[in-house]
Formats: C-alpha cells, sequence, structure tokens
C-alpha cells in the first residue's frame, strides 16, 4: 500500500487521481490532501478518504474545513503546512498539482526529502530546474512527469536514448489552432478555456490557447531529459492522440499513443514500472483518422518564440516569463485585457526586468516577485 499526498486535490489533476486511486483502493491511501480555498469540496474528500491531514493554503478556509469536519483528519494551513505533508515520513508518492509558481515549493519539498513526485507542476522546473534536478539526483527521489507530452517521451525512453537525436512535443494548438489572428483581439475567457480535447483548469487551458503551455513544457522538456535547446521541437497536432515522440540517428522515431484523458498518465505515474488500469479506453486508430500534424505558427502563437528565448537566455529569464504569464493570464480571465496583450506584457517584461543567474531559490523568488510587480504595472497601463 502507498501513501499518497495529494497537492491540487479539488483541481482538475487531483480528480482524474482520485478517480484512478478509486479504482485501486488495494494499492493506494490518501494519505494528505491539500486546496487553496475551495474548502467546501474538501469536506467531501475528507469525509471519503479520511486522510491524516488537510492542508489550506488559505487560514480562513483552513477554518471553517476544521468546523466542517467530525473525523480525524488535522487540519492545517499555509505553505509550510504544505512543505511538511510533502516530505512527511509516511508519504511515499506526492501528487504535485498546485497550479502555478506557488506549487515550487511543496514539490522541491518532497524532492528534498526522497519521495516518488509525479510532477503535474510544471512551473517547479520552469523556475527552479536546476535546484529541483540536484534536489532530485542528492535525495534518491523519483520524478515521473505528470504532463501527458512528458510522460509519452518519459515511456519512449524506456528503451534507452541510445542515437537519440531530438525530442518531439506535439501541441493541440488549443481551441485557437485554425482562428485567424485578427480575431484573436476579440476572444473571451470561456472562448479561451474551450479547449476541443482536454478538460484541464482554466489557467492551464488559456495557456493551451496562447501556446505558453507548449512553451513551459519545452522548458520542462529541457530539465527532465537533460537535452539542449536545439533538440527540442514542436508539431501540432490537433487530435492529442500522439502524445509526444523520440527521433534516433538510425531514422527511427518513436511516438506514445493514447485517448487524451489524464488519467492514463496519472496511472502510470502511481504504477511505474507496471502498469495499471486507468478507467481509459483503449484507442481506436481507425476512428480518431487522419491524424493531422501542422509546423507551429510563430506569429500567432507568440508565447512559443517567447518560451524559446527565454530559455536559450537561461537564468532569470525562465522565471520572468512565467511571472509575467501567471499575471497577464489572470488579467484576461478577469476581463482587464485582451488575449493577444498577454504576450505583449510577457515580452515587454523580459525586456523590462534584470536579467540574472539565479542559484538560490531566494534568488529565484525575488526574480519571480520584481517580474509580477513589473508585469502587474503593465497590466494596470493596458486597463
Ligand atoms: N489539467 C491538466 O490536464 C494538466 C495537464 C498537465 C499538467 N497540468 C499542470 O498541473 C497543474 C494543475 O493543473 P490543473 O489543471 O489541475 O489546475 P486547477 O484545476 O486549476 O487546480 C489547481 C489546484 O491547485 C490549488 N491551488 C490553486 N492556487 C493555489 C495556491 N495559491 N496555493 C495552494 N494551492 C492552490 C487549487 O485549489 P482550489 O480549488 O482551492 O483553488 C486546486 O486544487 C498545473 O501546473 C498544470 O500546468 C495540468
Amino acid at each position: 500500500m502507498k501513501n499518497i499526498t495529494l497537492l491540487g486535490a479539488t483541481g482538475s489533476i487531483g480528480k482524474s487521481t482520485l478517480s484512478v486511486v478509486d479504482q485501486h483502493s488495494d494499492k493506494f491511501n490518501i494519505f494528505a490532501l491539500s486546496a487553496n480555498t475551495n474548502w467546501q469540496p474538501m469536506v467531501d474528500l475528507c469525509h471519503k478518504y479520511q486522510p491524516k491531514y488537510a492542508v489550506m493554503m488559505d487560514q480562513d478556509a483552513a477554518s471553517q474545513l476544521q468546523n466542517a469536519l467530525d473525523n480525524d483528519t488535522q487540519v492545517l494551513s499555509g505553505e509550510q503546512a504544505l512543505c511538511e505533508i510533502a516530505s512527511h515520513e509516511q508519504t511515499d508518492y506526492v501528487m504535485a498539482a498546485i497550479v502555478g509558481a506557488t506549487g515550487m515549493s511543496s514539490a522541491l519539498a518532497a524532492a528534498k526529502a526522497g519521495k516518488r513526485i509525479m510532477l503535474a507542476n510544471k512551473e517547479s522546473l520552469v523556475l527552479a530546474g536546476d535546484i529541483f534536478m540536484d534536489a532530485v539526483k542528492n535525495s534518491g527521489a523519483e520524478l515521473i512527469p505528470v504532463d501527458s507530452e512528458h510522460s509519452a517521451i518519459f515511456q519512449c525512453l524506456q528503451s534507452g536514448r541510445s542515437g537519440l537525436t531530438k525530442i518531439q512535443l506535439t501541441a493541440s494548438g488549443g481551441p485557437f489552432l485554425h482562428t485567424a489572428i485578427n480575431e484573436l483581439q476579440s476572444v473571451t475567457p470561456d472562448e479561451a478555456c474551450a479547449h476541443p480535447n482536454w478538460n484541464m483548469g482554466r489557467k492551464i487551458s488559456v495557456d493551451s490557447a496562447t501556446m505558453m503551455n507548449k512553451g513551459l513544457e519545452v522548458i520542462e522538456a529541457f530539465y527532465l531529459f537533460a537535452l539542449k535547446p536545439d533538440q527540442i521541437d514542436v508539431v501540432m497536432h490537433p487530435q492529442s492522440i500522439v502524445h509526444s515522440s523520440v527521433y534516433y540517428e538510425d531514422g527511427s522515431t518513436l511516438s506514445q499513443l493514447g485517448n487524451p484523458d489524464m488519467r492514463s498518465v496519472i496511472s502510470y505515474a502511481m504504477s511505474y514500472p507496471e502498469r495499471i488500469s486507468s478507467g481509459v479506453e483503449a484507442l481506436d486508430l481507425a476512428s480518431n483518422s487522419p491524424l493531422e500534424f501542422y509546423t507551429p505558427d510563430f506569429d500567432k502563437f507568440a508565447c512559443l518564440g517567447l518560451a524559446f528565448d527565454a530559455l536559450k537566455q537561461g537564468g532569470s529569464a525562465m522565471g520572468t516569463i512565467n511571472a509575467a504569464n501567471e499575471v497577464a493570464v489572470d488579467a484576461f480571465l478577469n476581463h482587464q485585457i485582451k488575449f493577444l496583450e498577454i504576450p505583449n506584457i510577457i515580452e515587454q517584461t523580459l525586456t523590462q526586468a534584470k536579467h540574472t543567474t539565479l542559484s538560490s531559490l531566494d534568488a529565484i523568488i525575488a526574480n519571480d516577485r520584481q517580474a509580477r510587480v513589473i508585469a502587474l504595472e503593465l497590466v494596470d497601463r493596458h486597463v
């Protein structure tokens, strides 16, 4: 029986994780759960799973949860408590599924404590890739990606990386793949969140629509698989059936395919190196044909190019674009800026922010704060 700490239990990845746990209650036990403010669904989750700990990031939400519970679950609040449940000696596996830079500290705590980290929070690697990978190496932690593209590469690499020339991440193009750039100016948050294939949280849905999600994934892949930037390629694939590919010098390409449902990826991270059922139907290739592939349009999806630029710059640039993107996406979701202003704000933040090498967590956090201040000022000027 493996004890799981589930960070981000009320989110899209959190719910899919619980669905896999429900199917294998003989193998997995929920040890701890966390959320931000959403305490009402946490009441039901705590009654159902009886975790030892429930952590709300928000203190008021923690009080509400505590008052609503009549079981032995200990309710805690704040970032330190998140780190404690992520590194607790009774925890075996940590699902890091908090959205945004705020998920970094708890994922890093799990890495330092030598846990199996099932990493959905790509921001941990975008912000602190070197520190995170060092922590994994030094502690003997297991790092299993929970992004369909990176899981695909991870699965392909099970046969080794001899002769590897490049990897290719697939990108659906989100809801605006075939929308003309001039029509993007007036799109609404709900239209941007209406992803054709994946059911995800609102922030990552907007990132998919701008393709910043793919940009962040490029950076994530750089750290996860120790590649050079020019070994990472992106191809548009609207059906989201081919999850990603690895190219070899003998002309071979290995790809991983499946229906677009995160339960496959999550169950693999939980059962690795074995495989268990996930509730996802087997792929029917004939009914999904033809599978299409296109070269990305870097003019329309400017965020993708900005992420590649940041990766090549290195140092603080990656954290800067991530912070600016979080601010800009939040402003777009709150109807403060237009969709096409998202890349403008990121680009201007990158230009204005001080570019440095970042060797400590404090420096990473300071850079994140500085970039947010710049991006917020830019949002205010756009309003
Ligand atoms: N969804 C997908 O299919 C998918 C695929 C690959 C990777 N990912 C990555 O997985 C992560 C989670 O994505 P998601 O789509 O599951 O997001 P989501 O549905 O928005 O859920 C986010 C979770 O994080 C919690 N949270 C939000 N802000 C927080 C804060 N400041 N402190 C602590 N907890 C906080 C939320 O709690 P409340 O409910 O209380 O707000 C919720 O439990 C992201 O990094 C995303 O890029 C997602």
